[in-house]
């Protein structure tokens, strides 16, 4: 392939919306949509905080970050969250740069890690993946990683922390390369790292910038330009340039197809604290990441550039306020243009609801959405009406596809301390998992309901919420099994053999699926050997 990174700075090429003049197609194409994956510690609020920066979203530094490790006195959130500091107000944040729109949506990465973090990945169109120099891939950053994977979304690297001790640059791409098995496009190549990290090199048009200095950078005529042997030590360079040949070579230049298909990744080396790299970075997301993209449906796909407005709702927000009960659900805007105060229907109920205070989020603050265009996405205050994965739409019935639920790592039974209240437990359980709070597995034998999370702070929120919103004091008690997976089978007699051989094991979920409890990973291994007619799966409805 000969294309090169120059070639294709042209903005969004395949756009969705092409072909269609006027506005609509010219708002859808220029926004774009994503996500920062990274493992706690490797740089992503620093980062978020560098972009916003750039975007004049915030005015100053560390704005995020107090953000994250202060309490937010403006709103008065739930008291668990206080007190750990999670930042709702952030979970999308909205800002402008060079004529493009980004939504950036936020992935917690820390202990409130949890299904919310997977679901918000369903709904960007691409990702920046921070990379902490000294420490290559880490657990959170593979796990984040799979998800995107899932979907093909296409991930832009960023190697953060050049500034401090770091491992070889070639050694970080091959660990890309091999533990994620995605190919790597450097665009840019270090210069130093640690205390003697200067800057980077442009690989495709050669240019030198330099750390603390003008973002524009320095021109210079390619690798062997004498301006380089100032910047190392003399034994530095040769390896240096060696370097710089093979990454040239092996990797030859960025191919915008294999990115788009989420096959290749383009890497950039900087460091989010001493601002650098970070235009890089939105650069790029501007030249080479795709616009809104188009929607699975059951019955056809939806185009981002169509004319009517529909979204779906990926995440909901609870307890924003507490006096009012409101509830936000986060949509994604996924055709059309939105207009507040539009009338949508709520396909799943066939009821018509007025969009009457769509929100925009900002790192500080929220404003009314008076339009908003595919690819946004918007908060919709309401009350307990709104379900994760629901599509509003101007009319047509639509079910969008691919809202996964993961199989949950945690399980837990709950213990009723009044047990006149089991209905009342009932009724909240759904509730909150219909929120997306919890999975719910109810076993079909009718005994005690299973509760999953990804997340261990999920069950702190729950037991929060289970006491102070619905008065039912509860404890959680281990679950009889370790780990689940959905199952089903072509073969319809097998799977109803099955569900009789195993019912004691078998649970439906909130939407009547069944899921086999498996009591251990070592049963659950086992069972998958003995039923090769049967198909589990971790991931639900994923297309
Ligand atoms: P996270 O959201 O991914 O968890 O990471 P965060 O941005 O909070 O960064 C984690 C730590 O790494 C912070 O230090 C931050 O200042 C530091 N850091 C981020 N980017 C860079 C970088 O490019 N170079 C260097 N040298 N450090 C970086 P901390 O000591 O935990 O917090 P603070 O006391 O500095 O606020």
């Amino acid at each position: 392939d000969d294309k090169t990174a120059t070639d294709e700075l042209k903005p969004a090429a395949d756009a969705p919306a092409q072909g269609k003049p006027g506005k609509l197609a010219h708002e859808i194409s220029r926004r774009r949509t994503f996500a920062i994956i990274a493992h706690p510690d490797a740089g992503k609020t620093t980062l978020t905080e560098k972009l916003l920066l750039f975007g004049g979203a915030i005015q100053l530094a560390g704005q995020v970050k107090a953000k994250k490790d202060k309490r937010n006195t403006r709103s008065d959130w739930m008291a668990i969250e206080r007190s750990r500091g999670i930042s709702v107000v952030t979970s999308v944040m909205t800002f402008e740069y060079q004529d493009t729109v980004f939504n950036l949506l936020d992935t917690p990465g820390h202990e409130d890690f949890s299904d919310h973090t997977y679901r918000t990945l369903t709904a960007v169109d691409s990702a920046i993946m921070v990379i902490d120099a000294a420490r290559g891939i880490e657990s959170r950053t593979l796990k984040l990683f799979e998800i995107c994977r899932l979907r093909d979304i296409p991930i832009i690297t960023f190697i953060n922390k050049l500034d401090r001790e770091a491992q070889e640059p070639l050694e970080l791409l091959d660990e890309i390369e091999k533990t994620l098995a995605l190919d790597t496009a450097p665009m840019v190549w270090p210069i130093g790292k640690g205390r003697r990290f200067r800057g980077t090199y442009d690989l495709a048009t050669p240019r030198i910038r330099y750390i603390d200095q003008d973002p524009a950078g320095q021109p210079v005529s390619g690798p062997d330009d004498p301006i380089i042997d100032t910047l190392m030590e003399p034994e530095e360079v040769g390896p240096w340039r060696e370097e710089v040949s093979l990454v040239q070579d092996a990797c030859g230049s960025f191919d915008l197809k294999a990115f788009r298909e989420g096959t290749l990744t383009p890497v950039y080396f900087g460091s989010a604290l001493r601002n650098f790299g970070v235009r890089d970075l939105l650069d790029a997301l501007v030249s080479y990441a795709p616009p809104p993209r188009n929607q699975k449906a059951a019955t056809r796909t939806v185009e981002a550039a169509e004319d009517r407005m529909t979204g779906i709702i990926f995440k909901i927000q609870a307890n924003m306020d507490p006096n009012h009960r409101d509830r936000m659900a986060f949509m994604r805007v996924c055709s059309g243009r939105l207009t507040r105060g539009m009338k949508v229907k709520l396909v799943r109920t066939g009821k018509t609801m007025a969009l009457s205070a769509p929100q925009f989020f900002f790192a500080q603050d929220r404003s009314l959405a008076e339009e908003a265009y595919a690819g946004d996405v918007v908060g919709v205050p309401n009350r307990g009406v709104l379900r994760i994965g629901d599509a509003l739409t101007e009319g047509e019935d639509i079910t969008f596809l691919g809202i996964p639920s993961f199989a949950p790592e945690i399980l837990r039974r709950i213990h009723l301390n009044d047990a006149i209240r089991a209905k009342k437990l009932k009724d909240a359980l759904r509730e909150m998992a219909e929120e997306g709070v919890v999975q719910l597995f109810n076993p079909v034998d009718g005994s005690q309901p299973v509760v999953g999370v990804i997340g261990a702070l999920q069950l702190d929120v729950l037991g929060d919420r289970l006491t102070e919103e619905y008065g039912l004091p509860i404890a959680f008690e281990a679950a009889p099994c370790d780990t689940v997976r959905w199952f089903s089978s072509d073969d319809a007699a097998a799977l109803k053999k099955f569900l009789e051989r195993y019912r004691s094991t078998i649970a439906q979920d909130l939407d009547g699926d069944y899921v086999y409890l498996a009591p251990s990973i070592y049963n659950l291994s086992s069972t998958q050997e003995r039923h090769p007619e049967i198909k589990f799966a971790n991931v639900k409805s994923v297309n």
